[in-house]
């Protein structure tokens, strides 16, 4: 069996990055044997800039006959906030129903996390975040725009159905791992949506006896995330709440440049989403300073989810091996080059 890879550079370093982890999944490929092909989609802040397209109704139609989809990164400054974020990289995960955003936070053996003292046992966790709604569904309205008596709203959608799926998958998750899970969340003044979400992580818990549950305010989660995240094993939570808190777990794991994720459909009847928590980082991007492991690790949960799982832990050791080697996580000071990287790793893969 083929698998059938389709590749969203996008902007920025997400091509830098994204061509490091084809590099070395062509590498592994060979290694282990399974056989791939890529479809190269150029989309992004270009297309856009030269045809207004952000993505065509075909190009849709076709990346849904995929089985797996590596993005790189989309948004750029010469184009509004949003145009490209919305119409490309939320549209996806909305129509294809990716509800399943997993994002390990994981400190990785020789890297320096800032905060003192911290080693790899002590920063072990997964952050499963809905991805499918919450404020992100663009619900809302502006009245009187540009007048002093503007009125913007942004209305947060949380339905049942998406909080009861996303929770059961968090539930078995931790049944898989540690047998902890922590309802993330701000019950205390988004009564209503706090509410459902309480209510629903109560109900699904009784089908999970065996798994310790407890719950945090967002705030508090923020606190703990750096000042003890050995408290954690699995966190579940909404999609704003997650957004944010993966960016500060991926400083505590040494920096965005090792931060994957996994933007899933489980019933897999629409290509998942694999893809670099970071963004195009057009403040280091066309230099060589990106660091193409998050990258890398993104196609690692790849390969796993495409049934590859050696080649994947193959994968993801060999990212995490290069990572001592590296005099920063990411930046002109990284000691190596964003392709000399890429390099090193596929140089690290073992069969
Ligand atoms: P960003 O994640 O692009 O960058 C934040 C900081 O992290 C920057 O200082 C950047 O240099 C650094 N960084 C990011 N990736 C790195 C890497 N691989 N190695 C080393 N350092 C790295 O976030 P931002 O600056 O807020 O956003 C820039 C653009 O990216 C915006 O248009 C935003 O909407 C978009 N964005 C896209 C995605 C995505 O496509 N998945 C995710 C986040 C942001
Ligand atoms: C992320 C990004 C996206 C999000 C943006 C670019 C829409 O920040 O993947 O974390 O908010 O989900
Ligand atoms: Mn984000």
């Amino acid at each position: 069996m083929t698998h059938r890879i389709a590749v969203i550079g996008g902007d920025g370093v997400g091509p830098e990055v994204t061509n490091q982890a084809l590099t070395v999944l062509s590498a592994v490929a060979d290694r282990f044997g399974f056989a791939y092909e890529t479809t190269d989609y150029d989309l992004g802040g270009r297309r856009y800039l030269t045809t207004g397209e952000v993505l065509p109704e075909t190009v849709q139609t076709e990346l849904a006959t995929h089985d797996a989809i590596l993005l790189g990164a989309v948004g750029t400054p010469e184009i509004p906030p949003g145009v490209l974020e919305r119409g490309l990289l939320l549209k996806l995960r909305f129509d294809f129903d990716l509800y399943v955003n997993l994002r390990p936070v994981k400190l990785y053996p020789g890297v320096a996390s800032p905060i003192s003292g911290l080693g790899p046992e002590d920063c072990d966790l997964v952050v499963v975040r809905e991805n499918t709604e919450g404020l992100y569904t663009g619900a809302g309205s502006v009245t009187g725009r540009d007048t002093p008596q503007e009125v913007a709203t942004q209305e947060s959608l949380n339905t049942y159905v998406a909080i009861e799926r996303i929770v059961r998958f968090a539930f078995e998750l931790a049944i898989a791992r540690r047998n902890h899970l922590t309802l993330c969340h701000k019950t205390n003044v988004l009564t209503y949506a706090g509410d459902l979400w309480q209510r629903t992580f109560d109900k699904v818990a009784a089908d999970f006896p065996s798994v310790r549950t407890d719950y945090v305010h967002v705030d508090a989660a923020c606190l703990y995330l750096v000042a003890d995240p050995g408290r954690f094993d699995v966190i579940v939570t909404d999609n704003l709440f997650g957004d944010i808190i993966t960016d500060l777990g991926a400083a505590i794991q040494g920096g965005l440049g090792l931060a994957a994720s996994a933007n899933l459909n489980p019933t897999r009847r629409f290509p998942s989403m694999f893809e670099p928590v970071h963004g195009s980082a057009p403040d280091i991007a066309g230099r060589g300073w990106a660091n193409p492991v998050a990258s890398v690790l993104s196609l690692a949960m790849c390969l796993q989810h495409l049934g590859e799982g050696a080649a994947s832990r193959a994968v993801e050791d060999a990212a995490v091996s290069v990572l001592p080697d590296l005099k920063t996580m990411g930046g002109p000071d990284m000691g190596m080059s964003t392709s000399e990287i890429g390099a090193l790793i596929v140089s690290r893969l073992v069969k």
